[in-house]
């Protein structure tokens, strides 16, 4: 059991993610120990049933100004991140930002600096990066399971959730991005993407973004809100085998295919052979997310997801929409 006496957070908006963060807090922390604000009354209702106890406010200066609250979790629209994030950090405060952390890089940089001279915690909700086959997957590619790494692609589709004022690019990719940053370990030397705007004028329905990294290490994801079935699958592919991930399924998400091609006496030779499936915890990712942010505050260490890693991210996505608007 986790021991997080001495934190206590604040959680701002409440709406379809961030009742998630409130379920979660919930479940790691004394109802006392957690604030929500939200704008909407409604949302008033919707943490009531989650727990009667916990503190509920549509007063977000109150929060700011509310000494005792050393932690906030910001889970509003996208627009609204850098403001109230920079607010929170100015009153002293550790902030977790959901994804995307700001809208364009300067933001996310002048956050990161901010986070840097004030000595606080910034960490963004690149959920991805706390799933425990992400980890796991990470660990193998260290231990040279797959050997060099070549190549990794992401498949993000669904029939939905469309949205107006953010492209799917935009909604569905910087989990993809994060993923691959993490796994590469690198930044991408060059970033090229294309999409299609169907449904709204203007707004990508699908897109598709190429990296380039060092040590010709290559990637793309494909993602769509405009697709028949829904799949999350990730092919990560290297000169001794490949792992695909699958969250989208109910099992066997994450296999190890002992897969390839090698050299033998100057002839290129395939090798193939079944593959293994990866048994992995099956920890919650939100929940392993807010106890790296509570534990980062209480030992002082650096999140997985701080603002440098936020703000790599964001470039990529700021390079590949200027492609796509191009
Ligand atoms: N990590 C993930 O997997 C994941 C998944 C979905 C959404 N998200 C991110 O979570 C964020 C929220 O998305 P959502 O789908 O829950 O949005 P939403 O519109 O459903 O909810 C936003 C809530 O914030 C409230 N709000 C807006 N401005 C506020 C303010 N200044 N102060 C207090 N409350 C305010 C609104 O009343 C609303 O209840 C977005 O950044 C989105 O990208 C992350």
């Amino acid at each position: 059991m986790n021991n997080f006496d001495n934190i206590n957070v604040a959680i701002i908006g409440a709406g379809r993610w961030g009742k998630n963060h409130v379920k979660t807090a919930n479940g790691l922390l004394n109802p006392e120990q957690i604030t929500v604000c939200d704008f909407s009354e409604n949302a008033r209702e919707v943490v009531a049933s989650i727990n009667s106890k916990i503190n509920f406010t549509t007063d977000l200066d109150s929060v700011i100004n509310n000494k005792e609250i050393d932690a906030i979790i910001i889970a509003t629209p996208a627009e609204t991140h850098f403001g109230i994030a920079k607010r929170a950090m100015e009153a002293g405060k550790n902030v977790l930002v959901e994804k995307p952390i700001t809208l364009i890089p300067n933001e996310a940089d002048e956050l990161l600096q901010l986070s840097l001279s004030l000595n606080l915690k910034l960490m963004v909700g690149h959920v991805l990066l706390f799933h425990p086959a992400v980890l796991r997957i990470k660990d193998g590619i260290e231990n040279g399971e797959i050997g060099k790494l070549q190549y990794i692609y992401s498949n993000r589709l669904n029939l939905g959730a469309i949205r107006s004022e953010e492209n799917a690019l935009w909604s569905f990719a910087p989990h993809d991005i994060s993923v691959i940053q993490f796994l590469v370990g690198d930044n991408p030397i060059e970033i090229q993407a294309n999409g299609g705007a169907f449904i709204q004028q203007g707004i990508e329905d699908t897109t598709m973004t190429f990296l380039t990294y060092p040590n010709n290490i290559k990637a793309h994801i494909f993602v769509s809100w405009l697709h028949p079935f829904k799949e999350q699958r990730m092919v990560i592919i290297g000169d001794k085998g490949m792992y695909v991930f699958e969250d989208s399924l109910k099992t066997e998400k994450l296999k190890f295919f002992p897969k390839g091609f090698k050299e033998v006496n100057g002839v290129i030779e395939k090798f193939d052979a079944d593959y293994e499936v990866i048994e992995f915890d099956n920890r919650m990712p939100l929940a392993e997310e807010q106890i790296h942010f509570f534990e980062s505050i209480e030992n002082n260490t650096t999140p997985r997801t701080d603002g440098k890693h936020a703000l790599e991210v964001l470039k990529i996505l700021d390079v590949a929409t200027q492609n796509l608007k191009r």
